[in-house]
């Protein structure tokens, strides 16, 4: 597991795995909204999730994989069409409620996907990349970063002073 390889004290992987825990809550979200029948309420999160996929996939395909796909062709390969999957059932919803009476479905199944894409990444991908990417490598995957941006605005802790110190936690 990844969190013992050490790979999250690499910035960018920590940053793709933050990314990560964030679509994975929003996914919990669209579930209990279909479950809800409330296809609105999932096509909301649904574009919530393409927006944070965005910077996200580019990263990993602009600088992580390029430099991965060499000594591991077949899995980034395969990585690399799930994300074309997903993206493409997650933008139906870009304009607002798909009209096709099939697309819940369809996303939920997607969105197991997605579930299964993101622990092969951290599982497989990302603690790879210790033995195969150096500093120069970081540094083009950082410089992806750069040009990508991200849609997620929670810093790690010591970076900002609200709202996640523990005593406004116990208060709250
Ligand atoms: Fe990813």
């Amino acid at each position: 597991m990844c969190e013992y390889c050490g790979c999250q004290q690499i910035a960018s992987i920590g940053e793709l795995t933050r990314e990560h825990d964030a679509v994975v809550a929003e996914v919990a979200e669209v579930r209990a909204f279909l479950r809800d029948h409330d296809v609105e309420g999932a096509a909301k999160t649904s574009r919530r999730i393409a927006e944070i996929l965005g910077p996200h996939t580019e990263v990993e395909e602009g600088g992580l994989f390029p430099l991965m796909s060499e000594e591991f062709p077949d899995h980034i390969e395969a990585l690399e069409r799930e994300h074309r999957v997903i993206e493409a059932v997650l933008a139906e919803a870009a304009e607002g409620i798909p009209a096709d009476p099939t697309w819940p479905t369809r996303l939920l199944a997607v969105l197991d996907t997605l579930r299964d894409h993101i622990l092969k990444e951290q599982d497989g991908v990302f603690p790879a990349s210790l033995s195969v990417i150096d500093t120069q490598g970081w540094e083009q995957v950082e410089a992806a970063r750069a040009r990508a941006g991200t849609a997620i605005h929670d810093h790690p802790h010591d970076q900002h002073d609200h709202p996640h110190d523990p005593e406004h936690e116990e208060h709250a």
